[in-house]
């Protein structure tokens, strides 16, 4: 063979290699797939291009001269998911634990540009023990051009984290900086600080699990969007969540032609909201029954489980739906339910994928925790974001909206186009119960029963305020429809919405309270 080709071949086949036999034996005696694995499941088959796989690092200190490896750290390039044309990094951990040199740096930078010159996602596969220590602020430099990159590209191409091995330290802020992060049960873990600093400084005693285990931050700090069981599910749930989404914000949301009749009517809404108005309903029973083929994708399963969001395909449009969770705390807004409703509203309103809002809402949270927590600037955050949308919105009152939840929750008011409510729509300041005993206080105490009065005034305000019709007669809801027809219509607003084109004042950019 022409000796050259030999030595090219040579070299690729020790890019292949990573970090050697006994580093790759010892990465899968974990559980875990090695970076090329996980790439080649990832992507459609045989679609992976790679780039730079002939990049080493330059550093000489600490005999590093002589230990070397095709690639270094971190394999990258592009491929495609269904088709479609996605980036990709995957931190080797079988080389130098996987940990972010210079060139492994500038590895990921060039696939990001790449990413933003030609609109398409970037999914970035973490395994890694964090800088590179012998290449001290080489590393640290390294980082920063990544998350100037996360920033620019926030908003232009989505950007997908997956966490599948250690992610500490600083090199947490990458994936924080991106749209979604999933993690794998029992072998990701992420953390500014590991267990041992912890137990330094503040004496506890911490595993890495409790610390930052994929549900740690799926349940408890809603870091992470996704709990996979397994990389193989990993990797086939980011597979899943691309069809729902654009390559970039200059495209639309994707349509899939769907089996699902977009006239189905499904009588069993009808009955779905219990008579009694404080017995639960589970809202994504509700969902189930509107969406196409009854799939819905949901984000942030586990973390404020009072409101639910994801995505879905309704007449095979991709929509995002934020709902309220009459099932948990009776779906009240509070703190982490603002706050992870509205980053993905805007999300959706990035990436043009239209919101539909399912509203049962008793209104924000009280106590000392909440206002102490700040829930007036989390709860402006989800209020900040539904205004400034400009996506299609459209908005299904099931029942409560009370309060200040009501214009929250994507209200016509703040520019939704589509709002209609059921019979069984509750649209008032606030509950019978609360505002009877505010504004008829003085009548109650005076009356011979007063627990009958109460109950008499109750009755009164529900059959007077507490119904959808006052707001019909206004034209704050566009109508009052059966529940059984909600699919239909939905489909019906969608079309009607898809030539939308709305857009806010020109500025710099908006001040969201933080
Ligand atoms: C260079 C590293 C490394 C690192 C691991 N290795 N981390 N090399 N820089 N940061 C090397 C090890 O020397 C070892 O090399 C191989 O990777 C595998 O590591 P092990 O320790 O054998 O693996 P394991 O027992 O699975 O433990 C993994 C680990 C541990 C938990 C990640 O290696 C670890 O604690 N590493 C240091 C983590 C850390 O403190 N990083 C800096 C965080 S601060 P050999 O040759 O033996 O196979 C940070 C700042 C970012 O990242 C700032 C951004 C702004």
């Amino acid at each position: 063979m022409n000796p050259k080709i030999e030595q090219l071949r040579q070299l690729k086949k020790q890019a292949h290699e990573g970090g050697g036999e006994d580093r790759l034996a010892a990465q899968k005696a974990k559980g875990k797939l090695t970076a090329r694995e996980r790439i080649d499941i990832l992507l459609d088959k045989g679609s992976f291009h790679e780039v730079d796989a002939l990049v080493v690092h330059r550093e000489t200190n600490f005999g590093m001269d002589k230990k070397k490896f095709m690639g270094d750290s971190v394999v990258t390039g592009w491929g495609t998911i269904d088709g479609r044309l996605v980036y990709v990094f995957s931190q080797d951990f079988t080389v130098f634990g996987g940990s972010l040199s210079g060139v492994h740096a500038e590895k990921i930078c060039k696939i990001m540009d790449m990413a933003m010159r030609n609109g398409a996602p970037v999914v970035g596969i973490n395994d890694s023990g964090g800088a590179r220590i012998q290449e001290g602020v080489v590393s640290l430099a390294g980082y920063a051009d990544v998350f100037l990159r996360n920033t620019l590209a926030s908003g232009v191409v989505p950007q997908i984290s997956v966490i599948m091995g250690p992610c500490a330290g600083g090199a947490v802020y990458s994936p924080a900086l991106t749209d979604f992060i999933f993690m794998v049960k029992g072998s990701s873990h992420m953390f500014i600080t590991g267990p041992d600093v912890v137990k330094t400084v503040t004496h506890q005693d911490v595993t890495f699990e409790e610390l930052g285990g994929a549900m740690t931050h799926n349940v408890i700090s809603g870091v992470a969007h996704m709990a996979a069981e397994s990389e193989e599910d990993c990797l086939f749930l980011i597979r899943e969540l691309m069809g729902y989404l654009p390559s970039n914000n200059m495209e639309d949301a994707p349509f899939r032609e769907s089996n699902d009749d977009g006239l189905r009517a499904d009588e069993a809404l009808n009955s779905v909201v219990p008579e009694n108005p404080n017995q639960a309903y589970d809202i994504k029973d509700v969902i189930r029954l509107i969406v196409d083929e009854g799939r819905f994708y949901e984000i942030q399963e586990h973390y404020a489980q009072n409101i639910v969001v994801g995505f879905a395909r309704l007449g095979g449009h991709s929509i995002g739906i934020v709902a309220n969770q009459p099932m948990v705390l009776a779906g009240v807004l509070d703190i982490n339910a603002s706050e992870k409703a509205a980053r993905f509203v805007r999300f959706c309103d990035c990436f043009n994928i239209p919101l539909i809002v399912f509203e049962d809402v008793p209104g924000f949270l009280p106590g000392l925790d909440q206002e102490h927590g700040g829930i007036i600037r989390h709860g402006a955050k989800l209020l900040y974001a539904f205004c400034e949308a400009t996506v299609p919105k459209l908005t299904v009152i099931t029942r409560k909206a009370y309060g200040g939840a009501y214009c929250v929750m994507n209200s016509k008011h703040i520019r939704s186009d589509f709002n209609v409510a059921w019979p069984t729509a509750e649209i008032a300041v606030m509950g019978p119960e609360g505002a009877v005993n505010i504004i008829y206080r003085r009548e109650i105490a005076a009356a011979d029963t007063p627990e009958a009065k109460r109950s008499e005034l109750v009755h009164e305000y529900r059959e007077h305020l507490a119904n959808p019709y006052i707001a019909a007669q206004r034209g704050y809801i566009d109508d009052v429809i059966e529940p059984s027809e909600t699919r239909p219509r939905l489909i019906n607003a969608l079309n009607m919405l898809q030539n939308k084109r709305d857009q806010n004042p020109p500025k710099k950019h908006g001040n969201i309270p933080l």
